[in-house]
C-alpha cells in the first residue's frame, strides 16, 4: 500500500491492473446453493471447478474517507439458464454506495434492498452505474464469449454481508431464454415480511 498518491493502469487486452494488492478468485465450488438449477451445479462440479470470477483489489485502509477499488471480472458461462455471476452481497454499513465503470462485456447488475423493492441495470462498455447506499448488488455476464470486466469504487469502511443474499439469492434472476438474457423471478425469493 502507497502513502502518497498514485496512479496505475487498466489496459486491453487483460485488464488487469499495472498494480494490485489481492487477487481473489470465485470457483464454482465457491457458489453452492447459489444457482436454481442445483442438478447442473452437481453435474459441472463433478466435471472441474471452474473459475467463474475474479477481483483485482488495491488495498487501502477500511476506514471512512478511504476508497477501495479495483477490476472485476465475470467469465462466460452458464449453470443451467443462469449466466455465471459474482454472489452478491449488501454492504455491511448499509448507508454506503458503489460505483461500477463498465470496460469490457455485457451484462446486468441485480440489485435489491432490504424493503424487497428491485432494479436491474444493463452494463457495457462505456457504462457507468451508480448504486446508492442500501442496494444489494450482483454482476452478471450475459456475453456467451466474451469476459465482462468492471471497474468499481467504494468507501473503505463498508465491509461486506453475504448471508442474507446467500439464504435466499436475489429476488430475479437472469436467465438465457430463447438465445438472449431475460430477467425473472427467483420462485426461492420471498418477500421481507414473510421471512
Ligand atoms: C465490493 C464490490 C465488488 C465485488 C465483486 C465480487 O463491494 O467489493 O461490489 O468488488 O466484491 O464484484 O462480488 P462479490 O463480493 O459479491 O463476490
Ligand atoms: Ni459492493
Amino acid at each position: 500500500m502507497k502513502d502518497g498518491p498514485y496512479s496505475f493502469e487498466i489496459k486491453k487486452p487483460n485488464y488487469i491492473p499495472s498494480q494490485y494488492d489481492n487477487h481473489i478468485t470465485r470457483h464454482l465450488s465457491n457458489m453452492a446453493g447459489q444457482y436454481l438449477d442445483q442438478d447442473d451445479f452437481e453435474n459441472q462440479l463433478a466435471e472441474g471447478d471452474n473459475l467463474l470470477y475474479e477481483v483485482y483489489e488495491l488495498k487501502r485502509p477500511e476506514v471512512a474517507g478511504e476508497i477501495l477499488h479495483g477490476i472485476s471480472i465475470v467469465h462466460p458461462g452458464k449453470v443451467g439458464q443462469e449466466y455465471y455471476m459474482t454472489k452478491g452481497h449488501y454492504h455491511t454499513v448499509l448507508a454506503t454506495a458503489e460505483i461500477y465503470y463498465t470496460l469490457q462485456g455485457q451484462g446486468y447488475m441485480v440489485m435489491e434492498t432490504p424493503e424487497g423493492d428491485w432494479s436491474v441495470e444493463s452494463l457495457s462498455p462505456g457504462s457507468v452505474l451508480y448504486v446508492p447506499p442500501r442496494w444489494a448488488h450482483r454482476s452478471v455476464n450475459i456475453d456467451p464469449t466474451q469476459d465482462l470486466v468492471m471497474f468499481f469504487a467504494y468507501p473503505g469502511d463498508a465491509g461486506h454481508n453475504y448471508a442474507s443474499i446467500e439464504t435466499q439469492g436475489f429476488r430475479k434472476l437472469v436467465v438465457e431464454v430463447d438465445g438472449s438474457a431475460a430477467v425473472v423471478d427467483n420462485p426461492r425469493w420471498a418477500p421481507p415480511e414473510s421471512r
